[in-house]
């Protein structure tokens, strides 16, 4: 059938889709698929549907294309598409919601707070400690995200995030080692591939650092010892399967100094850029990115 890439959107991350799209595309293409690139930024839903696709793979990343918004359009116009449904998708893009929930089902995830306009950041930092990790609640490959060490910071690094949105997450710092989990399937099928360790120089996996250098290694499998493997694999496919996620996702988790993992996020349309760690994952389960790519298209569904 005729398969629609939808790439691009317009979130803060359109950047990093329109290099998971054209990725995508060009490996559908090339495994014989009759794909088309089509850019939900540049383009309306009543094209979208005139294109009558059979079914759709999302290279959206964050906001209306990552949030379950897409996801419901996409179920009124009855196209089949991967990843996550409306729900989970919602679920996942919300850092708060997705933690209230782990720790509801007793999955670890870091200490935090819920600052609005006018919080008092000293009542944070009383309460949570120093370092702190202060994000936008609904973005993505760390954009707007701050480590706040020393008190005076602590503001202005919430004035930044502030910039995304009205409300603004403030995490402990869980300081230890950075891994990623990806995961393919559905309920009792939902199973981890390979955990990746990400080894950013002086910590610092940022936006530039994630995409455009090459300054950080990834350690694939990650070198641990194989009970804090199956850990830290149980924990990611836990929180997605608590959250309802479908098709594929991507886990990240930070494991303390004592081996203990936390649950940072659940990206429910994760990065396929060259540099990207789902594709990392699967080569190294023996699957190429095409094939990948096929993988994940076949789970298509509405
Ligand atoms: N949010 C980016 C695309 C990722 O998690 O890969
Ligand atoms: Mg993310």
């Amino acid at each position: 059938g005729r398969v629609g890439v939808l790439y691009g959107g317009r979130s803060a991350e359109r950047e990093v889709s329109v290099m998971s799209g054209t990725g995508v595309h060009k490996a559908l293409v090339g495994a014989g698929v009759d794909a088309h690139l089509f850019d939900t930024g540049a383009r309306t839903l009543a094209e979208l549907a005139a294109e009558k696709f059979d079914r759709v793979f999302i290279a959206l990343h964050g906001r209306y294309g990552e949030d379950g918004t897409i996801q419901g359009a996409l179920e009124l116009l009855g196209i089949p598409y991967t990843g996550s449904g409306p729900l989970a998708s919602a679920l996942a893009m919300d850092k708060v919601m997705a933690k209230r929930i782990w720790l509801h089902e007793g999955l670890s995830t870091p200490a935090y707070a819920v600052l609005g306009a006018g919080a008092d950041p000293a009542a944070v930092q009383a309460r949570l400690g120093l370092p702190l990790i202060v994000k936008p609640p609904h973005e993505g490959s760390s954009i707007g995200v701050v480590k706040v060490e020393r008190a005076e910071d602590l503001r202005s690094a919430v004035e930044q995030a502030a910039a995304f949105e009205d409300t603004v997450l403030a995490e402990q710092f869980v300081a230890g080692r950075e891994l990623t989990v990806a995961i393919l399937g559905q309920g009792e099928s939902a199973h981890a591939l390979p955990v990746i360790e990400v080894v950013a120089p002086e910590g610092k996996y940022d936006y530039q650092n994630k995409y455009f250098t090459d300054v950080t290694r990834y350690l694939c499998p990650a070198e641990l010892p194989q009970a804090t493997t199956r850990a830290v694999q149980q924990l990611a496919v836990a929180a997605y399967r608590t959250l309802g996620c479908e098709g594929w996702g991507r886990a990240d988790v930070m494991l303390d100094a004592a081996g203990r993992p936390y649950l940072l996020e659940i990206n429910t349309s994760p990065g396929m850029t060259g540099h990207s760690l789902v594709p990392m994952a699967a080569a190294a389960a023996g699957m190429d990115y095409p094939q990948l790519c096929i993988e994940i298209l076949k789970g298509a569904r509405c």
